[in-house]
């Protein structure tokens, strides 16, 4: 057990006296918050990353990869729809080695009996080593991390695989590395323009991205989106805090011009209450192949997708286009991530 207190007091730490309950022996153990990645982390798993993607092109180098948490297991607790986080999870664990169930559904569980999901998670932790979640609910990661760590007798690290509008912060992990591999030669992710565009009041990518961004010097973010959906103040203050620059705006012409990244989003319509979406014009929200001219020359797009109409389909045999690469990453990145959280990062460089 890592700490005692109640979830009411719990929940009501300041996000730094939370950050640190998520840590374990000086490292990260829960991962709930884009905010507990700080720099030197965030280098770290880059490297870890590129080394696994690079040792797993030979028939070789994925043996010895499928060793390295052999004898390991993960539970994938999914239920909220996902295509690419599980996907990218579940191949992640994979290449490790690691054995994996999954729910995916909650009313294939004991939920459906009336079972609660603290008592849920603390079953699932009876079983396996490491849980990956992703839930309706802001709080869901959080709480399930609170209730192993206070109550249960295997306390497993908890993975956010996206908890409601909240955060997202493994996407965020494999957006910033996408970003780093982009800029590499181009002077790095500091000194650069960011436009997110979308919801993003609703979007959980572009909040967690925000916080990585933040870690980077002299970068000036610009929030493009519809008026009901602009970023939320919890993110500005945050910015406003750490003198980040940024401005909001609805003119995405404008913003394509002075980008060197471009972050497109869907218009995250399952949480509308009164149809509040369908109130705009979208399309003045959307990259279309004839703006692409207009954009700077190594600048690069990306989407966490799913996408609707946000990113015209001619735009994706553009070089500028990194989405589908962004996808990919998110394996790599989250591979690098769970080898971390088993202390067994430093076993990669047994590899000959
Ligand atoms: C995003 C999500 O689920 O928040 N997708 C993802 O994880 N790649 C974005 C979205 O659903 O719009």
């Amino acid at each position: 057990m890592h700490y005692n207190e109640e979830w009411s007091d719990f929940v009501s730490l300041d996000i730094e006296d939370k950050l640190a309950k998520f840590c374990l022996n000086n490292k990260l153990f829960d991962i709930i918050y884009a905010q507990q990645f700080d720099k030197n982390f965030l280098e770290e798993i880059f490297v870890l990353a590129d080394k696994i993607r690079s040792i797993a092109k030979t028939y070789n180098g994925l043996i010895f990869l499928r060793s390295l948490l052999a004898d390991k297991r993960a539970m994938l607790f999914f239920v909220q729809p996902s295509t690419r986080t599980f996907m990218s999870f579940l191949n992640a664990c994979h290449i490790l080695g690691l054995q994996t169930t999954e729910i995916r559904d909650s009313s294939t569980s004991s939920e459906i009996k009336g079972e609660s999901s603290e008592d849920s998670i603390q079953t699932f932790s009876s079983y396996v080593d490491l849980i990956i979640t992703r839930h309706f609910n802001e709080g869901f990661a959080e709480k399930s991390a609170w209730v192993l760590n206070t109550h249960a007798k295997r306390s497993v690290p908890v993975i956010n695989g996206g908890s409601g509008k909240d955060q997202h912060p493994t996407q965020a992990l494999l957006d910033i590395y996408t970003i780093n591999r982009a800029f590499k030669n181009l002077g790095g992710i500091e000194n650069k323009t960011y436009v997110m565009v979308g919801d993003l009041k609703r979007g959980r990518t572009v909040r967690s991205l925000t916080y990585l961004l933040a870690l980077y010097q002299n970068i000036n973010l610009i929030f493009v989106a519809p008026k009901n959906f602009t970023m939320q103040q919890d993110v500005l203050d945050f910015l406003d805090k750490n003198k980040i620059k940024y401005k909001t705006t609805d003119n995405f012409e404008e913003s394509i011009k002075i980008a060197d990244a471009i972050y497109m989003t869907r218009i995250q319509d399952e949480h509308d209450t009164e149809n509040e979406s369908t109130k705009y014009n979208l399309d003045n929200f959307c990259l279309k192949e004839s703006h692409l001219s207009t954009l700077k020359k190594d600048a690069i797009i990306m989407h966490p997708f799913p996408r609707r109409n946000e990113i015209e389909v001619m735009v994706d045999k553009d070089k500028r286009a990194l989405y589908w690469k962004q996808a990919r990453n998110g394996m790599w990145i989250r591979a690098a991530l769970i080898l971390y959280l088993f202390n067994r990062e430093h076993w990669i460089d047994n590899y000959i």
